[in-house]
């Protein structure tokens, strides 16, 4: 699918962003080239930062934005074609593609950018950039940054901070445009169908990479880019391992699957779960279990709502559960104080969701301070992922009751990617069935 995102929606991202700087310089880097053994190669994945930016898809690249330059405010400093090195390791844009594709008002090759780079910092106020994995570019920046300082003397001019760039760009991504919105519908339906898929394949005797393949076969045939991240497909107690990645126990007849999985296109991406009994059949405690865990993900789906602080459907969840487990003799004592001194943890550990888009647990804060959350907006996306884990063996907290041995191994995870709408929320992964009487034959 050709990218929505236009080259005029680019160019806006960096309209905004230099309006920001003032007299700042922002740099940003694209993202290293991982290694996955020796001299072999991960496929490239580009920062998010990079691709919001520009779009452009290459290693071994940096972007400068300087508004106070005389000359130029964005600038990118790229790999230069080279054709035996292209022949080895694939197209490169070079200069002046680049300069085409990207609308930079200069654009020169990577090699130069130590004796360029100093020109677009000397009467910058602060660096804006942030940290990231490649630490020799971390170190770069750190080295001219203190040259420019000690310059300053001299100069009367020069960088004095170096900030997180992050507070730049934020804001922008975690609201999302109506072209971003539909390549993450895309990544979404695409997931949607490897979903469904799965729960029709599955069935006691095939072994959970088999699931995995089919979907990850079915993401790539579908044009996406591939898994979103470690696909999980977590039988029987597996799913009480939140990351569980091996893939490699064989289904048994009584199991519940819980499929964590969702494909990546153009680089945003889906996140989904649904658990489901692989013969089509609930035990009682997994039923009881499971009408919970989706009583809970109602709640907090109701709670995504624009104006909400963002933990009002974080508490909704476990409001929600711990009335459950309350009921069950899951646990015991007074439901506020359990909630307080988070009692229920030993059976829900994690957070109920978290921002989606370029990157799957997606930039920009959760709070503005210790005290105040953010409260939702229209365009933000988030999942909505609540759960139980009873793992085999559990250890409760002092002064709660033991777990008997039949709620052991049973794991549970319900995940949707919400979107915010100016009237309410919009579930955007509803066409995977997670009603029980859906997912019982
Ligand atoms: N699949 C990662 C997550 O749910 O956050
Ligand atoms: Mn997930
Ligand atoms: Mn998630």
């Amino acid at each position: 699918m050709p990218n929505p995102v236009r080259a005029e929606e680019y160019a806006q991202r960096r309209a905004q962003l230099l309006e920001k700087l003032g007299q700042s310089t922002a740099i940003f880097r694209s993202a290293p080239q991982a290694i996955m053994h020796n001299d072999v190669e991960y496929n490239f994945r580009q920062d998010s930062d990079f691709y919001y930016l520009t779009g452009f898809d290459e290693p071994g690249a940096v972007l400068v934005f300087a508004p106070h330059h005389g000359e130029h405010q964005f600038v990118m400093f790229v790999r230069p074609k080279d054709v035996k090195a292209e022949t080895w390791s694939g197209r490169r844009k070079g200069v002046d593609l680049a300069k085409a594709q990207c609308g930079a008002d200069a654009v020169f090759p990577i090699q130069e950018l130590d004796e360029k780079l100093p020109d677009y910092l000397k009467q910058a106020d602060r660096i804006y950039y942030r940290f990231g994995q490649d630490e020799g570019f971390n170190a770069t920046v750190i080295r001219h940054w203190r040259k420019l300082m000690r310059g300053r003397q001299r100069h009367g001019t020069g960088p004095m901070a170096l900030e997180h760039s992050g507070q730049l760009l934020d804001g922008l991504r975690l609201i999302k445009s109506p072209a971003e919105l539909e390549t993450l519908r895309r990544a979404i339906a695409i997931s949607v169908e490897a979903h469904n898929l799965a729960r029709t394949l599955a069935k006691p005797g095939l072994y959970e990479y088999q699931i995995q393949a089919e979907m990850e076969y079915h993401f790539r045939r579908q044009g996406a880019m591939g898994p979103a991240y470690p696909s999980i497909v977590a039988s029987g107690d597996n799913a009480c391992i939140l990351h569980y990645v091996e893939n490699n126990r064989q289904l048994q007849a009584g199991d519940l699957l819980l499929i964590d999985a969702g494909c990546c296109v153009d680089y945003y991406n889906a996140d989904i779960t649904r658990t489901f009994p692989v013969d089509g059949r609930f035990s009682p405690e997994q039923a009881i279990l499971y009408d919970l865990v989706l009583a809970a993900q109602t709640a907090a789906i109701a709670a995504v709502q624009p104006g909400n602080p963002f933990n009002s459907y974080h508490d909704a969840a476990v409001s929600t559960l711990v009335d459950g487990f309350l009921e069950l003799g899951l646990l015991q004592g007074d439901k506020a104080e359990l909630i307080k001194e988070e009692k229920y943890k030993h059976l829900y550990m994690h957070r109920t969701g978290h921002w989606l888009g370029l990157d799957v647990h997606d930039v920009g804060s959760y709070k503005h301070s210790a005290e105040e959350w953010r409260q939702f907006q229209a365009g933000q996306v988030v999942t909505v992922e609540p759960g139980i884990y009873i793992r085999p063996g559990i250890e409760v907290p002092e002064g709660q009751p033991a777990i008997p041995e039949r709620w052991q191994g049973i794991g549970i995870r319900i995940e949707d990617d919400v979107l915010v709408t100016p009237e309410g929320n919009e579930v955007l992964t509803l066409a995977v069935p997670k009603q029980r009487a859906e997912l019982e034959q």
